[in-house]
């Protein structure tokens, strides 16, 4: 009886081990699940911050920076109450591959999905008497993006001859290192004009390297200029005619068909991934920055060649982007500013993102960008929003200290080669564009060796200027 009672014992224990194990393993997961939910609804607090904020990282070229973090992954935390939130939490969702493991993968998406998926998401939240009240408050721009957010497919007004990739493309025996694509506007001739003149040539453009010989280096450069619609009952005249034939001389335009005002410059972002995903497939790197900025187009190309050489360039092209990176800042609350952000509309924090003025990343992680930002809500600053969607491809922007988006600390401006250690500076008028250039051409012997700049003082100067689309924690 006994050694039955036994062999039973032994039996019941093999068997029932491994499910007890099973029970305490799933009852472990469903609690991290819980309190992951949990901590996703709540706020970060100021600690959690700071703490993330002493976090650095190290810049590609190996510049170390001390006044930047890496972020918060989870910047898009759910809340109920703020209608950008709200509706993106909708898309996530979707997208979850344990909420909707059988509709993941398999499922062949086109166009007309990311589409839908975004339209019935939209609807679904406007819809709420909650969200009516709230939009009704917000300020008259923002209602106006809010009314015309889930639009992106504008019809093309003006391109660059068929199917090349801008400005530049003649005779190439290789693939175009950089094509610059510059946000600007119809009346802006004048800049447009100074950036050909100066940095914005085209063709096979060299540089010196950097690092101490006068090797050369060299590459193609491409040039588009992204262009929407000026409202001219502002002006009384209608340039639109003058810009046809800009288009015809120069090949470099590139228009649509919507209003060119602040809150739709997200849309230039979106809809040029789309056109170079369709025509610039081989094009290296791209330039995205503003018309009134002056670039070292030179070093720039050094620069690129330093990342092309690197022993595992392969790998990181896939999500290279440099620039001015902005980390644990938050929207700018402050009601008359032109990049107010009320928290009726977005709650939480700015992922990690370059400035707007001048950012460089790869041709590849272009055609990413174009793929992820189907199922990213519009966002009415477009730093950001690119911001968002790198976040989305799980990749962060490299800071680097040549990029002056908020120009030379004081005094250093005035050093014979300050230009020449830098990237990129703004902002510069179309007459001081001219004018630099001259300088740059003048100095270029005497400066030849000056290294790229190392060190970042811009968070004085920045702490001065008081209208950005973000601020700072304290
Ligand atoms: C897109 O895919 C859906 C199914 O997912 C299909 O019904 C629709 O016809 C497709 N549209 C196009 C333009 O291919
Ligand atoms: C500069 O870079 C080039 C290309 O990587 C290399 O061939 C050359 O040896 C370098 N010169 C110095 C002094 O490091
Ligand atoms: C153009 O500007 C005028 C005056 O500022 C304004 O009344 C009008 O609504 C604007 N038109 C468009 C299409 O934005
Ligand atoms: C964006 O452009 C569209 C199309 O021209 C326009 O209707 C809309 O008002 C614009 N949005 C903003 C926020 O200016």
């Amino acid at each position: 009886m006994a050694r039955c009672y036994c062999r039973w014992r032994r039996v019941l224990i093999c068997v029932c081990s491994p499910c007890i194990c099973l029970i305490l393993l799933v009852l472990y997961a469903g609690i991290m699940v819980c309190t992951d939910m949990n901590r996703k609804t709540r706020q970060l607090s100021v600690d959690s911050i700071r703490s993330l904020q002493n976090k650095h990282f190290v810049a590609s070229g190996g510049f170390k920076s001390n006044t930047f973090a890496s972020l918060p992954k989870s910047f898009w935390k759910f809340h109920e109450e703020a209608f950008w939130n709200r509706l993106q939490v909708t898309i996530d969702r979707h997208f979850n591959p344990i909420l909707k493991a059988s509709k993941t993968g398999t499922r062949i998406r086109n166009d007309s999905f990311y589409d839908s998926l975004l339209s019935h998401s939209f609807s679904d939240v406007i819809d709420l008497e909650i969200m009516k009240k709230k939009i009704e408050l917000l300020p008259k721009q923002m209602q106006d993006f809010v009314r015309y957010m889930k639009r992106r497919n504008y019809p093309v007004i003006i391109q660059p001859s068929s199917s090349t990739c801008g400005a530049g493309s003649e005779n190439h025996k290789e693939p175009p290192l950089l094509l610059l694509a510059i946000k600007s506007t119809e009346l802006n001739f004048k800049n447009r004009q100074a950036i050909r003149q100066t940095w914005g040539q085209i063709g096979w453009v060299v540089a010196r390297r950097k690092n101490g010989t006068k090797q050369e280096v060299g590459g193609y450069i491409r040039r588009v200029f992204l262009i929407a619609r000026d409202n001219f009952s502002n002006v009384g005249v209608d340039v639109s005619k003058l810009l046809q034939m800009e288009a015809q001389f120069y090949g470099d335009i590139l228009q649509w068909d919507f209003s060119d005002t602040f809150f739709n410059l997200t849309l230039k972002d979106v809809l040029f991934w789309n056109w170079f995903s369709n025509r610039c497939g081989q094009t290296r790197f791209i330039f995205k920055g503003d018309d009134d900025v002056f670039v070292n187009l030179p070093n720039i190309i050094a620069y690129l060649h330093e990342q092309l050489e690197k022993p595992n360039a392969e790998q990181t092209m896939k999500e290279f982007m440099v620039g001015d990176v902005i980390g644990a800042a938050l929207p700018n609350r402050l009601y008359h500013s032109k990049y107010f952000v009320p928290d009726s509309f977005y709650k939480g924090l700015y992922p990690t993102y370059a400035g707007g003025g001048g950012v460089i990343y790869s041709g590849r992680l272009a055609e990413r960008l174009h793929d992820v930002s189907r199922r990213v809500h519009l966002f009415p600053i477009d730093d950001v929003f690119v911001g968002m969607c790198m976040a989305r491809l799980n990749a962060s922007p490299v800071h680097h200290p040549a990029f002056l988006t908020f120009d030379f600390p004081e005094k250093e401006e005035a050093e014979p080669c300050a230009y020449h250690t830098i990237l990129l500076v703004h902002k510069r008028s179309p007459k001081q564009l001219i004018e630099l250039w001259d300088h740059m051409t003048k100095t270029r012997e005497q400066c030849w060796n000056v290294p790229l700049r190392v060190s970042d003082q811009k968070k004085n100067a920045e702490n001065e200027k008081k209208n950005h689309d973000y601020i700072i924690l304290p």
